[in-house]
């Protein structure tokens, strides 16, 4: 059936498909009564605090206004990310900035963080009034020059904070300009001592620990990764998600879209994924859970990241290629 769908979906451009196939999604499922997520063989399964129902999640950007939750979570995703928010709303770059490569799953996307600000996605969340597990995703706007990003990012945490069952910190996105200088040790120091500070001030202010994790790129060198897991363990953050989109191009170079400027993500990712994971795995032995994510599309790849060092793992580009029915046959 979704493949009957998905051949008219893909007859449109990539960005309109992806807003008709959420909106139908909300209409459809997301008025469903049952919004808990398909427990797993393993549940309950504790990762964080928190006790999951199933290991596999939807990755950020998805919904990046957090506008779709029960939507998502009525298909028995085990958590949802919503996200990437800024503080501002901004529109993002100019279209077309996602392109579909059926015959490698892929996509390209140059998105650019469009979203509606960090107050209007509070109000959707407030909205969804969901009881399952909710990340959210932070970011900063394009126009907040490097120097003040710690500014951004410590906004959106307070806001976000009461909201949210743990916030992901995105330093990783190839696609606003000089973030992933984030991940740089000497901005990436003073970024997490500032995060971890206003976590600590939230917790206490809200009675709640919530959880802060660190979203980042396949692209890093081995010493670039090293540094960063020692970065990560030294400032005491509770999870990593590994991995963002590459800018590498070298899986699809066949393919006339590789010229496109972007992130490369979906089945030529897992390789560079599971290399991360595996690299991660072995300097924070065990010390920080590890949420993999990259180019994941059945079980058995699930089970190599799990295998590798993973406690959780999302999915973002095998959703939109093989439908809604891909979470049953996850679990
Ligand atoms: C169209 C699109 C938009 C994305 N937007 C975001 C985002 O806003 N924030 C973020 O952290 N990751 C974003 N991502 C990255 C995904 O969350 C994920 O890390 C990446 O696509 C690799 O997983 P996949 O191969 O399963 O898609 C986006 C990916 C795509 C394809």
């Amino acid at each position: 059936m979704y493949k009957f769908i998905r051949s008219l979906l893909f007859l449109l451009s990539p960005e309109t498909a992806h807003r008709i196939s959420l909106a139908g999604l909300s209409r459809f499922s997301g008025r469903s009564a049952d919004l808990s997520p398909t427990p797993s063989e393993d549940a309950p399964i504790n990762v964080m605090g928190i006790s999951f129902q199933n290991r596999l999640g939807i990755a950020a950007g998805l919904d990046k206004n957090g506008a779709h939750i029960c939507a998502l979570a009525a298909l028995g995703f085990g958590f949802i990310e919503v996200g990437t928010v800024t503080p501002r709303p901004q529109s993002g770059n100019p279209k077309p900035r996602l392109f579909r490569i059926p015959k490698a799953a892929a996509l390209i996307n140059r998105m650019g963080f469009n979203n509606v600000g960090v107050a209007a996605l509070i109000a959707n969340v407030q909205r969804a009034n969901f009881q399952g597990i909710l990340g959210i995703n932070i970011g900063k706007n394009a126009d907040t020059p490097l120097e003040k990003a710690v500014d951004d990012y410590v906004f959106c945490l307070e806001k976000v904070y009461p909201h949210a069952s743990y916030i992901a910190v995105n330093i990783s996105s190839p696609n606003t300009p000089g973030l992933r200088e984030l991940q740089n040790v000497a901005y990436l120091d003073h970024l997490l001592s500032q995060l971890k500070k206003t976590q600590m001030e939230c917790a206490k202010k809200h009675q709640r620990y919530a959880p802060l994790v660190v979203k980042i790129s396949p692209d890093l060198d081995a010493q670039q990764l090293k540094q960063l897991a020692e970065t990560l363990l030294a400032h005491r953050v509770d999870g990593v998600i590994a991995t963002n989109t590459t800018l590498a191009r070298d899986p699809v170079r066949q393919f006339k879209q590789a010229k496109e400027t972007g992130g490369l993500s979906g089945k030529p990712l897992f390789e560079l994924s599971l290399n991360t994971v595996t690299q991660l795995g072995h300097h924070l032995a065990g010390g920080i859970p590890i949420i993999a994510c990259g180019g994941i599309s059945n079980k058995a790849e699930m089970a190599q990241m799990i295998s590798a060092g993973a406690s959780l793992v999302q999915i973002y580009t095998s959703f939109i290629y093989q439908g809604p029915g891909i979470v049953k046959r996850f679990l």
